[in-house]
């Protein structure tokens, strides 16, 4: 083989999917298998590592010789709207310790357990509300538009004090963010409009004593109008996509797999583990973890440079037959708890309580309150989100 013939090799990421679309390209799983710390190209020609073993990326994961900042040299993107996106306004998922932390942890109290524990009746109410509509007077619905994202936007907005009746704005701003076809201006254009919506919104809640997070960092006078800002977008955009997609994305998993669907419904003592199953099994966040080199350093016996970029294929590392015996097979009773669909380290993910609880309440009044449930158009003629950084479906027929 030809030196010209092993560049032709170098794998080209984001890969495609394969047949089965819940499946992560099969060029990962190869990689994971034969080279688990290989070298691969993004869209502008540059090439990166990219990780895919669970223990790997974890370890990764904790190495603060990894930067999650932007705005350092090496740092991969994979395309002109996310570079966009992580290198000007980000706030702290961009950003490295201290500054990080100092950001992150006048949120941690919102999202902490005991304080989303708190908010199950709500949830419930808001999901069984949202049944209640959809399924009155008629017999199907787009469960994407009429359950899914209703549920985590309402409770996102009750939690930043955005007013509900923006949804379709936000809704739209967020698409553009979040879509691997925006360009960059595009994705500029769309950040700063979000940005200024959240800044004009905090001014407004300045002289009144409402009691949600947006109103609380107004009223802490620690925080440049900026860094409310971009705060206010990351929770607004990460806390109704994620949930959104995770959500519809179950349902049609346990569709398309009834006998897991069939103990589900006959022992609902499983859902909790069933959300961590789906969660490990669908790993949404389907591009990679970002992050670059700003030190030496050695993973899986591959030695990183300073200045080197990584992508951390989680959606690999959750089908890892090492961590996850049988791992392509879906088992709502096996114990998923160590999957990395949220990250691992200092930016794990801070809303995972409150996505756990709006999963395990959305899949629970779905299953439970619609026992006839069933797709309403071919599995084939499903649109899902091969074209965004949160994998999902665009739409999602069923019928009751
Ligand atoms: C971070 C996934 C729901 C807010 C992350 C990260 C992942 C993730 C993988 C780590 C990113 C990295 O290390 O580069 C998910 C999934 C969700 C979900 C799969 C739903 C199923 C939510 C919700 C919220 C939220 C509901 C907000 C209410 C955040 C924030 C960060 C984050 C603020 C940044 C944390 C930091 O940098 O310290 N999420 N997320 N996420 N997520 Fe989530």
């Amino acid at each position: 083989m030809t030196l010209a013939d092993q560049s032709t090799e170098v794998l080209a990421v984001p890969a495609s999917r394969g047949a089965c679309p819940f499946d992560p390209p099969p060029a990962y799983d190869q990689a994971r298998e034969h080279n688990p710390v290989s070298r691969v190209q993004l869209f502008d020609g540059s090439s990166v590592w990219m990780l895919t073993r669970h223990q790997d990326i974890r370890t990764a994961l904790q190495d603060h010789r990894l930067s999650a900042d932007g705005t350092k040299p090496g740092f991969p993107f994979l395309s002109p709207g996310r570079r966009q996106l992580g290198t000007q306004s980000a706030s702290f998922i961009r950003m490295d310790d201290p500054e990080h932390a100092r950001l992150r942890r006048m949120l941690t109290s919102d999202f902490i357990i005991k304080r989303v524990e708190s908010l199950r009746p709500q949830v419930t109410a808001i999901a069984s509300d949202l049944l209640d509509t959809m399924t009155r007077g008629k017999n199907h619905a787009d469960l994407v538009t009429e359950f899914a994202f209703p549920l985590p936007s309402l409770v996102i907005c009750l939690l930043l004090g955005v007013p509900y009746e923006d949804h379709a704005y936000f809704q739209k701003q967020s698409h553009i963010l979040l879509s691997a076809a925006s360009s960059a201006e595009q994705v500029r254009v769309a950040r700063d409009d979000l940005n200024d919506y959240i800044k004009n919104l905090a001014e407004s809640k300045r002289d009144r004593d409402d009691e949600d997070i947006i109103s609380r960092l107004i009223h802490r006078d620690e925080l440049t109008p900026d860094e409310i800002a971009t705060m206010g977008t990351l929770l607004l955009v990460a806390g109704h996509e994620t949930t959104a997609n995770m959500t519809s994305l179950s349902i049609l998993t346990l569709l398309r797999n009834p006998d897991q669907l069939k103990r589900l419904r006959e022992d609902p003592g499983l859902i909790r583990g069933a959300v961590e199953e789906m969660l490990r099994y669908l790993s949404i966040i389907h591009q990679g973890l970002a992050r670059t080199a700003v030190e030496d350093l050695e993973i899986g016996g591959q030695r990183i440079r300073a200045g080197e970029g990584v992508l951390l294929m989680i959606n690999a590392a959750n089908r890892d037959h090492e961590a996850f015996p049988d791992a392509d097979a879906v088992d709502v009773g096996r114990d998923a708890r160590r999957h990395l669909a949220f990250g691992f380290g200092v930016h794990q993910c801070l809303g995972q309580p409150l996505a756990r609880a709006e999963l395990q309440i959305a899949l629970d009044v779905l299953i439970n309150g619609l026992p006839n449930l069933r797709l309403a158009t071919p599995f084939e003629e499903i649109p899902f989100r091969d074209d965004m950084l949160v994998y999902g479906v665009h739409s999602l027929p069923i019928a009751w």
